[in-house]
């Protein structure tokens, strides 16, 4: 499934939003996630293990074919999504990409039964707030559990 991109006046620019995953540009993927505060770092194959174990991969490409925004999303297809790695290349922000992309995740065909959306945020929620994110109001039902991230190596699967 792909999505003409448009700007915040509706008008067309050029940026397509597709979640093909033979598109994804791994090379462009790790220079903009190897600078995010959660994963900053990240290896090519890292993120190849990360999308090959996600339900949805989304990317933003430009007409030339550079890759300028990504997300995925870890879910069963059923009844819950996680959304994550939400990431627009610093050239193109605050242009309404970030929005779009996570529009067109939330709205995907293969994700139309999913009624329980999560994600974390350190300082975006103005980006899902429009889109009827908030933060949790049952927090008492939520758990978590938190280790150290490990030593980074290799994935060679
Ligand atoms: C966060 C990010 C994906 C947003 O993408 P973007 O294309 O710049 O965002 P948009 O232009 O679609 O912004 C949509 C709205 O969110 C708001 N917004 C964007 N980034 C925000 C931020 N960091 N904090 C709060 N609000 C933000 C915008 O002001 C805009 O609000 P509006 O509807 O009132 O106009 C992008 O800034 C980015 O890649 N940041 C670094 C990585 C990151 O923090 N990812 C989010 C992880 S949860």
């Amino acid at each position: 499934m792909s999505s003409a991109e448009k700007d915040m006046n509706d008008r067309p620019v050029g940026i397509d939003i597709d979640s093909s995953r033979e598109r994804i540009r791994l090379d462009d993927v790790q220079e903009m996630l190897s600078k995010a505060y959660w994963c900053r770092g990240i290896t090519e194959n890292e993120i190849k293990k990360g999308m090959d174990n996600s339900a949805l991969v989304v990317g933003a490409y430009l007409p030339e074919g550079r890759q300028i925004g990504f997300l995925r999303v870890i879910s069963d297809k059923v009844r819950f999504a996680y959304l994550l790695d939400v990431i627009v290349h610093d050239e193109h922000r605050g242009r309404g990409m970030g929005r779009r992309m996570v529009r067109f995740a939330i709205s995907h065909p293969e994700l139309k039964d999913v009624y329980q959306w999560v994600l974390i945020t350190k300082d975006a929620h103005g980006v899902y707030e429009k889109l009827g994110f908030q933060a949790l109001q049952d927090t008492w039902k939520w758990m978590s559990k938190w280790k150290a991230r490990p030593e980074r190596k290799e994935y060679d699967g």
